[in-house]
């Protein structure tokens, strides 16, 4: 198993994408921590996961909600080798204009701020051991910009700088960081856009089908994983074939 001794956290890990990565994760014999806002759904994904994997209530927006976390994933494991930042929202798909201050924040808060927070809370613990992987989930939006998705597309570039940035940083101390972006997957997400918004981007897929979260799942653990070791600050796609670099 190859993650055999490895204890990993995944942020949104209760439902869609995220469950999908904690049960690969776990399935390959990691000790898995659900983090995520819904505890409930978290404590209910952890149970079908096993091998030790806990749930712990986590804001990805807030500092203190990631120190108690870290202090509950020291106490349970005695630290973190993995850490993928995946919690995110889409945000209502309307254009730039019609949005309200608090609408931009609120994206920009989930899905580049706490991934700022997951990454500065758990990667001086990863340096003083010499090893860790973080996967932070950007997304295609992130590369392209998807028109009435402009705080998600803003916020997902801000994860690839982020990454590319971390990465140069911790280069030489065992800490390897990267991100994905995946176009389209089958979860609930697309429960808060429009369908038009949903086929838009469905439909510039080249392989004529949305993605599902087991495929990102099987990307996410490779990049956790110690087959990879020449690789960092970089952006791997998973998008049928959309992105073209
Ligand atoms: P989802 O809506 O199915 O699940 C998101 C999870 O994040 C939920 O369990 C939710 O409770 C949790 N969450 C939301 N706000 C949180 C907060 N403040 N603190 C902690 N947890 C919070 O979404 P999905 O599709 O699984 O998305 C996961 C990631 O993948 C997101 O970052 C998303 O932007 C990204 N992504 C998804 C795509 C898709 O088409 N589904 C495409 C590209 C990227």
């Amino acid at each position: 198993m190859q993650f055999d001794g490895k204890r990993a956290l995944v942020t949104g890990g209760a439902r869609g994408i995220g469950a999908a990565i904690a049960t690969r994760l776990g399935n390959d014999g990691a000790r898995v921590v659900v983090a995520d806002l819904d505890i409930e759904k978290g404590n209910e994904t952890a149970a079908t996961i096993g091998n030790g994997a806990i749930a712990v209530k986590l804001d990805v927006t807030s500092p203190e909600s990631w120190q108690a976390a870290k202090a509950e994933v020291e106490k349970a494991f005695g630290g973190l080798d993995i850490l993928v930042n995946n919690a995110g929202i889409a945000g209502r798909a309307a254009p730039t204009w019609e949005l309200s201050f608090e609408e931009w924040k609120q994206v920009i808060d989930i899905d580049l701020t706490g991934v700022f927070l997951g990454c500065q809370t758990f990667v001086s613990g990863m340096i003083d051991q010499n090893y860790g992987r973080i996967v932070n989930i950007a997304s295609i939006a992130g590369k392209e910009g998807n028109p009435n998705m402009v705080p998600y597309s803003a916020a997902k570039s801000g994860v690839i700088g982020l990454t590319k940035a971390l990465a140069k940083e911790v280069a030489t101390k065992g800490v390897l960081v990267n991100a994905i972006t995946p176009a389209v997957i089958a979860t609930e997400i697309l429960l808060q856009l429009t369908d038009d918004q949903v086929k838009y981007m469905t439909n510039r897929i080249p392989m004529s089908r949305v993605g599902q979260p087991e495929e990102v799942a099987a990307l996410t653990a490779f990049l956790a994983s110690d087959d990879l070791s020449f690789s960092t600050g970089a952006i791997f796609d998973i998008s049928g074939g959309r992105a073209t670099y």
